[in-house]
């Protein structure tokens, strides 16, 4: 449901929804069901966004000290196991202090929605720039936002992904959008239709592009498709095709891992060259595209990925390419740590 406010200068538009939270069930017969249920005490958008704020807290009272003692005891009941070898017993000990260690440090009071600043060569929480991107979130929740005349690219837009509730939002907002398919259809193409009859508002469109983001030719067709039969310059891109590679350990990369790594790394780098390529040769130099990278904390902690990891490292040297190449003006990137 979407309510938009004349303001003096431009619309503004209210996203009216109701947040929800993931939720996990596992069922007697060990299925596990995952949905999306209502918040608790969350029917608005400020308050969802006054709850990220607040730092994870855990409920109740956590008693470290008894925690502690606890682990003490358990350590001592695993000593204690004749059948246990000592190469066991020294992988546990090790185990045992690492969470000692943990439980004396200092809490953490970082909301798990953050942002950080580099500091010399490391990536650092920063409080100041995280409120101030609260603040912002707030005034939106309030006060609405515009997305007017507005130019948008989603790769990566199937049904369940991320990218097709940040379609809604700039939708309901004004944007022009295009998005993208790898699986071209009439039934996906009725799909983004009713997407755009629920949540399209005054000036928004929504065009919708047949493409594999493993294919080079595909990547540079789809950026001439909007910059010159579209005659749009992109303000966004969110590039977030991507493949799963589940199952596979470092002797069973195979060339489903390659056509992945393609897809989220080398195709990726592509269209953002491509793009910069055609702001360069029609002088467009004031208003580079903002790009938003989906990475990972996953740097190998899931194992069993192929190459997954590799290619959201890899994204993250953009950050140190911005500058030390010549594109810095044409693009602006910020990274997304998802997960
Ligand atoms: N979800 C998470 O927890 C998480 C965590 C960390 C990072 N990320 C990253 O965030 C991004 C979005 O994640 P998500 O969970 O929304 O992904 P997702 O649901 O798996 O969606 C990825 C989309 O990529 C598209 N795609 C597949 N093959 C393609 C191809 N050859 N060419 C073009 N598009 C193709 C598919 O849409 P169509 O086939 O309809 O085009 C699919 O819907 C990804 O880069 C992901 O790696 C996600």
């Amino acid at each position: 449901m979407l309510n938009k406010k004349r303001t003096s200068r431009v619309l503004s538009h209210f996203l009216v929804t109701f947040p929800t939270a993931p939720h996990t069930e596992i069922t007697e017969k060990g299925e596990i069901v995952y949905s999306e249920v209502n918040r608790e005490n969350v029917r608005k958008l400020e308050a969802y966004v006054e709850e990220m704020a607040s730092a994870d807290q855990i409920s109740g009272s956590v008693n470290i000290q008894k925690i502690q003692d606890d682990v003490v005891k358990l350590w001592n009941v695993v000593k204690s196991q004749p059948e246990i070898s000592e190469e066991q017993k020294s992988r546990i000990k090790a185990l045992y202090d690492g969470v000692v260690r943990s439980l004396r440090k200092a809490p953490d009071n970082r909301p798990l929605l953050h942002l950080k600043r580099r500091v010399g060569t490391q990536w650092e929480y920063s409080s100041n720039l995280t409120g101030v991107y609260f603040d912002v979130l707030n005034e939106i929740a309030t006060s609405g936002t515009t997305f007017k005349d507005k130019n948008a690219l989603i790769t990566g837009v199937g049904k369940g992904s991320i990218g097709v509730e940040i379609l809604k939002g700039l939708l309901s907002g004004g944007a022009h959008v295009v998005v993208t398919t790898s699986r071209y259809s009439r039934a996906t193409v009725e799909y983004y239709q009713g997407i755009f009859q629920r949540f399209g508002s005054r000036g928004s469109a929504l065009t919708v592009v047949p493409f594999n983001q493993g294919s080079k030719q595909d990547v540079e067709a789809l950026v001439d498709y909007i910059y010159t039969t579209l005659g749009l310059d992109l303000d966004y891109i969110i590039p977030f095709a991507a493949v799963p590679e589940n199952g596979r350990q470092i002797d069973g990369l195979d060339d489903k891992s390659e056509l992945a790594h393609r897809i989220m790394l080398v195709n990726l780098l592509r269209l953002l060259g491509t793009v910069k390529t055609k702001k360069a040769s029609r002088q467009i130099v004031t208003r580079p595209t903002q790009v938003v990278l989906p990475l990972s904390p996953n740097h190998g902690l899931f194992g069993n990925d192929g190459l997954y990891s590799e290619s959201k490292i890899s994204l993250e040297t953009l950050f140190n390419r911005w500058s030390s190449e010549s594109w810095g003006e044409y693009l602006c990137l910020v990274g997304a740590v998802i997960g």
